[in-house]
């Protein structure tokens, strides 16, 4: 299967290069897509290499399970094996493409990225025989109709350009009755929404070096809140959408005024690399509850599985399926 669908893949246009499959050509007219994909290329190369990637892996193979519905890594492992396509659409340097092919060996897993972190991907997971790397717009992927069974679209879809066109793209490659893990962004408070607004349009007007250091600072600034050790009673302020209620005093500087991530288990520098992620792409949007939910049904997909959390809005859904919840 694996070969056959490289030799498809190839009929598209698309090369051999260092173990990836990638396109011929540069596409000009998407300047907007680049810039936001050499964030990500930037992104990957300053965080794998230069840190232990173990503990922030092991997050977030831990919060994949709750975003998508898995009761724990035997769930995981049985719906997986039950796939023989699996698309990781956006995958970054790849480990979730590793992680989902090491649980089921039959599988075969293309893990597909438009920036340069699909070569990082390619260098760490070349050795292992169940994936296909391809660079690539995954609104407009190179695979078949109906030839993939399940799509996994971690972390991705508010930064295509168009998440509806890309979730038409899903729709297409998936078999009926295929799977789609997605997960967007969620809608903050009014201060923050203005504050990530500024940067996303590009009106802060900082290169990608000085959003580094703006990180790093902000990093700085979430671990001093978070070592103040305060929890208080906030107000609520419904006129600014600031949810108040008892809490830590990072936590509500975080989700209502500023992102300024810190978590102590990920350490220092997947903190930074986390709020860059935030502020450098120039497509980040971000989705109320109701908007994510009409976004899919109206790409006819059906939710077999919602989670909600202040940071973002996930589920597990079925193409061609109603909406269940
Ligand atoms: C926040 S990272 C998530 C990576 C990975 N899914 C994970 O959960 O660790 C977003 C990734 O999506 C990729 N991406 C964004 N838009 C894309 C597009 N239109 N086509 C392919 N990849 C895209 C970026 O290059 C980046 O590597």
């Amino acid at each position: 299967m694996k070969q056959e669908l490289e030799a498809h893949i190839l009929t598209k246009g698309y090369m051999r290069d260092s173990g990836v499959l990638c396109l011929n050509k540069s596409d000009g007219s998407r300047s907007r897509l680049q810039a936001n994909q050499s964030a990500f290329g930037e992104k990957w190369k300053k965080v794998v290499g230069h840190d232990d990637l173990a503990p922030v892996e092991a997050f977030h193979r831990a919060w994949y399970l709750k975003l998508y519905g898995f009761s724990d890594e035997e769930a995981l492992r049985s719906f997986v094996a039950r796939q023989k396509v699996i698309l990781d659409a956006g995958a970054g340097y790849g480990f979730k493409s590793a992680y989902l092919a090491s649980l089921s060996p039959d599988t075969l897993v293309v893990s597909m990225d438009l920036s340069e972190s699909i070569y990082l991907a390619a260098e760490r997971y070349g050795d292992v025989k169940n994936i296909i790397f391809v660079r690539g717009d995954i609104a407009s992927t190179p695979l078949p109709d109906g030839s993939v069974d399940f799509v996994s679209c971690d972390q991705v879809l508010h930064h295509t350009i168009d998440p509806a066109a890309t979730l038409a793209e899903f729709s297409r490659v998936l078999v009926h009755g295929g799977h789609a893990a997605l997960y967007v962004y969620a809608k903050k408070a009014l201060p923050r929404e203005l504050l990530d607004e500024h940067f996303i349009s590009g009106r802060a007007q900082l290169d990608h070096d000085a959003i580094w250091q703006m990180s790093r600072k902000l990093t700085e600034l979430g671990r001093m809140l978070e070592e103040t050790n305060l929890e208080l009673d906030f107000p609520d302020i419904p006129e600014l959408g600031v949810t108040g209620g008892r809490q830590s005093l990072q936590r509500f500087v975080y989700y209502n005024f500023i992102k300024c991530f810190w978590n102590e288990d990920m350490g220092f520098d997947a903190s930074v690399s986390t709020n860059f992620d935030w502020y450098a792409p120039s497509i980040a949007y971000r989705f109320s509850q109701d908007e994510f939910e009409e976004l899919v049904r109206n790409a006819g997909f059906g939710a077999t599985y919602l989670h909600s959390e202040k940071a973002c809005h996930s589920g597990m859904f079925t193409k061609g399926d109603a909406l269940t919840n």
